[in-house]
């Protein structure tokens, strides 16, 4: 059984990881697909969005595969952290086409930190998240300590981090994790209406925006001159032209990425 199984809809690629046996756990093979699918996602003009879910009615991910952590020592440790975040985590939340997580069950330590890479995400009304590393004697790896904090703030991703206890999907919303809680049978259909919707924006705006907010988490970076540099740039763009005269023309749109 391949690791991740692709469908692709109208622009929008489906990515669903493919161990629904073992809760679609994160092993180093579900790792290299991903990274090579978002090669691909950066690379290919006909992908305008991704959904990133998981297989089976039970989880999203339920973790890394704890079963590869037997043999692991603080190098080894060091080197699969920072292998997947710069692989994976990090390319989904640079990815300059959105991505959003559907999360359809379990969404647990390495599968909370995926969800949180993710641009936004959607959750079914039996979706769980949490961050249970504590119990295992760690902490998270994929950038769950800084994600969580980023967006439900400090004292809660404390809590969550250090108890390691579960939410379930009413409190992610209510948390501001997700922003929107479905019934199981709509979650895809209602993230499909959405990737719609974004598939008839200018790319380059797309782009620009999930730049420029990125921007306020990068301490390297001045979020505010990159508001300014992307909003100039864009106004050579051919899409800006054509947004413009769309508008007074009084017609849709035809954006073409350039
Ligand atoms: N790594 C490896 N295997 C995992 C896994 C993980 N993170 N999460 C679940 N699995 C496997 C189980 O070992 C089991 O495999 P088996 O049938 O070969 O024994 C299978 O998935 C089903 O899981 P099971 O525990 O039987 O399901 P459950 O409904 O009783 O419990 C969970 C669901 C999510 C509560 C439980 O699987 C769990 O706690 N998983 C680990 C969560 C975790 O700590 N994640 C963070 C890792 S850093």
């Amino acid at each position: 059984m391949e690791s991740l199984s692709l469908s692709f809809h109208n622009h929008t690629l489906i990515i669903s990881v493919n161990r629904p046996d073992k809760l679609n756990a994160l092993n180093q093979t579900v790792i290299e697909a991903l990274s090579s699918t978002m090669d691909d996602v950066y690379h290919n003009a006909d992908i305008k969005s991704v959904i990133i879910t998981g297989s089976g009615p039970k989880a999203f991910v339920a973790g890394a595969d704890i079963s590869e952590f037997t043999l692991l020592d603080a190098a080894g440790g060091k080197a699969m952290a920072r292998n997947g975040q710069s692989r994976v985590f990090n390319k989904i939340e640079q990815s300059p086409k959105p991505v959003i997580a559907a999360v359809n069950g379990f969404a647990l330590g390495g599968g909370c930190e995926l969800a949180m890479a993710c641009h936004f995400r959607l959750a079914s009304d039996n979706a769980r998240f949490g961050q249970p590393e504590v119990n295992l004697g760690l902490i998270p790896g994929y950038g769950g300590t800084q994600r969580l904090t980023q967006l439900i703030g400090k004292g809660r991703a404390m809590e969550l981090l250090m108890t390691g206890s579960m939410i379930d999907a009413a409190t992610a919303l209510q948390y501001g994790l997700v922003n929107y809680v479905v019934p199981p049978e709509e979650l895809l259909p209602k993230a499909l209406s959405i990737t719609e919707q974004l598939n008839n924006k200018a790319p380059l705006s797309l782009a620009g925006c999930i730049k420029a907010v990125n921007a306020v988490f990068d301490e390297t970076r001045d979020g505010y001159e990159t508001e300014i540099d992307i909003f100039g740039e864009l106004f050579d763009t051919a899409d800006a032209k054509e947004g413009a005269a769309a508008f007074l023309e009084k017609r849709q749109p035809r954006f073409k990425g350039l």
